[in-house]
This record gives C-alpha cells, structure tokens and sequence, in this order.
C-alpha cells in the first residue's frame, strides 16, 4: 500500500506553520524545549512523517524526503534563535540588578556591654528579692565616707582619689553611700542593688578608668548571717558566670564591713588553669563584700543589736572585661563604634 506524497506534503507544511508558531511563542527555556519535543523529537511530528516516507510512491519520495528537511532544518533554525533570544533577555533583566552593590542595612542601636552586665546582675539579684534603687553622683562626705565608718583622715577618704567640688562635697568615690541613704530612708528589712557611677582621680588606663560604674548591693534583715551571705554570692555566680564557676571568699578589710572579703571566681578564659586574664592565678576578683559593720547601723539609726546584713560592691566594667576577654578598658569608654559593634 502507497500513500500519496502529496497528503504528506501537506502534512509537512502544517508541522512547519505550527512548529514555528510553538517556537515563537515559547517564553522560557521550558516551552522551547517542550516545542521542541513535539516538532523535532524522536517520537515527534516530523519524525513519525519521516518514518512514513518509505510508504510514499516511488516518484514523490524524493520530494517529500527534500521537504521534510527542509522543514527539519527550518524548525531547527528556529530554535536556536529563540533560545539565543529567551538568553539575552534574561541577562538582560538580571543585568539591571547589581548583586555586588553592598546592602543598605537599617541602623540598628545596641545596649553597651557595660549596660548589659549592670542589667543581668540586677536581675539575677532581683531574683533574691534585691530591688534596683539609685542615689546621687554629687554626694556629701558624711554619706560618702564618714556614715561609712570611714574617718576622713583614712587612706580613702584622702584627697588624691576624691574630686572635691566644695567642701564636704564630693563626687561619689563608690556607690556605697546609696546603703546609708537607703537605710536612712526604710525601716528594715532591705535588699537592693545600686547600679550607678563612681569618680576617682585615677589615670585613664588599661584597668582603670575615673568615672566608671559600679554594683552596690545591701541586705539587712534580722537574722541574715555569713551563710545567707555566701549562698546569695554563689547564687549570682553560678547564674552569671556559669554553673561550673567556682568561687571563694579570701579576708580582706573594708571599714563598713566586718569581717570583710573579697570574691574570687575560677577564671572563665582559661577555667582556672591559669591564662593571662587571671595574671596564671585561674581566679578572677570581683568584688569587695563582707558583714555590715554594727558602726554602719549605729550612723543610720538601725538598731545594731538586732539586725545584721551583708554588702558587697563590684565593677561592672571590669566584669565585662573578664566576659568578653576585652584587655582594655579604655575600649568600653571610648564609643568606637567599630568596637562596639560587635556586641549589638
Ligand atoms: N565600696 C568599695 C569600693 O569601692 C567596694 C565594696 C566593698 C562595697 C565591700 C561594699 C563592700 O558594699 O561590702 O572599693
């Protein structure tokens, strides 16, 4: 049985005229090879025609054979020219956006990491039942040293680390005689935290600074003794440096406290194998502290022989330091915001 080379003529010129259509109207990569598929694929319109060539009544056969190429070569032609197209345009498109242009971020404001820590320790103070309270920077030499129980001829109350401002006027050399004030002001019993600045005639250097913050805290009850103490002092430890952190209370002399100690904590660089944070001793003091001196209860008013209470300052900066491994202080005072960035 033949078949009539001039049905598949016909045919041929049908696949071209849709063929070129499907390719002209593909819009992406996808379509293109979806037409594709269809014309020129081994299952696809063309080649089912060609196969059937050999069907096709000797005389036409030639014919048919030279169109069906130049059908095949046509679509082909086609193709390649839409997908040259289909690239162009979307380099094109993506040319429009530089991705090398760096971004434009929002400016975002940070908490300083002084502040931070000034704000965790309140917290975990809080926590003991410790309120936030505040007390002036410009303080008299009564609060300052004299309710205290520092005499003012005491190495302390000497003018090289006190910026007078008139006399019995000072900057306030510690936040200790917000204690004073508080005891002054409430009955007992009190539990507060004083975060706040002190001023001393020190150089500004790697471990000092004359204006810095300091923690005050001050618990006075009836019955409060060194072992509520410590537990409160190891509670705050544990929650703020790690609960693997260890500490330890070493004698000291403080004259608004009695006994007095300074605290100690396993040094969190090097965990107490020793490193050049902690000077190879693996412990890091961070604060003075001790049993409020009955002298102390006697300058407020409360009664000395029934209440006892502890107290203890420490310095947030310096803390900081020990945190974050910074071997500046400068650095925290500084406001470089290349700096500082790195903790927002
Ligand atoms: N006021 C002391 C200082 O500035 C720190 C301090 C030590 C505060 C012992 C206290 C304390 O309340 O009990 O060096």
């Amino acid at each position: 049985m033949t078949v009539a080379g001039a049905s598949l003529l016909d045919r041929l010129a049908g696949i071209e005229e849709k063929g070129l259509a499907a390719i002209g109207e593909a819009s992406d990569p996808g379509a293109l090879e979806s037409a594709r598929v269809e014309y020129l694929g081994r299952n696809g319109q063309l080649a089912r025609v060609m196969s059937s060539i050999g069907t096709v009544e000797a005389s036409a056969r030639r014919d048919v054979g030279q169109r069906a190429n130049a059908v095949k070569t046509s679509l082909r032609d086609a193709l390649e020219r839409r997908a040259q197209q289909l690239t162009a345009a979307a380099r094109a498109s993506s040319d429009r956006i530089d991705l090398t242009l760096p971004a434009r971020g929002r400016w975002v404001g940070g908490v300083h990491p002084v502040t931070r820590v000034i704000d965790e320790i309140c917290d975990i103070f809080a926590e003991l039942g410790f309120t936030r309270v505040l007390g002036p920077e410009i303080e008299s030499t009564w609060y300052n040293f004299t309710a205290l129980n520092i005499p003012l001829d005491h190495p302390a109350a000497d003018m090289m680390d006190t910026f007078y401002l008139d006399e019995g006027v000072v900057l306030r050399t510690h936040t200790s005689p917000v204690q004073a004030r508080v005891m002054e002001a409430y009955p007992p019993p009190v539990r507060v935290v004083v975060p706040g600045l002190a001023y001393r005639r020190d150089s500004f250097d790697r471990s000092h600074a004359p204006a810095f913050e300091q923690i005050e805290g001050l618990a006075v009850d009836e019955g409060v003794d060194f072992v509520e103490f410590r537990a409160a002092i190891e509670h705050f430890v544990r929650h703020f440096f790690g609960s693997g952190t260890k500490s330890r209370f070493r004698p000291s002399f403080y004259p608004f406290t009695e006994p007095s100690a300074e605290v100690d904590v396993t040094c969190s660089v090097c965990s107490g194998s020793g490193c050049s944070t902690c000077k190879r001793t693996g412990w890091i003091t961070i604060m003075g502290s001790g049993m409020v001196d009955p002298a102390v209860f006697e300058a407020v008013g409360y009664d000395a022989e029934r209440y006892t209470g502890y107290a203890f300052g420490m310095g947030p900066a310096r803390i900081a330091m020990v945190r974050h491994g910074i071997p500046d202080m400068r650095l925290l005072y500084e406001g470089e915001m290349s700096f500082l960035r790195q903790f927002i």
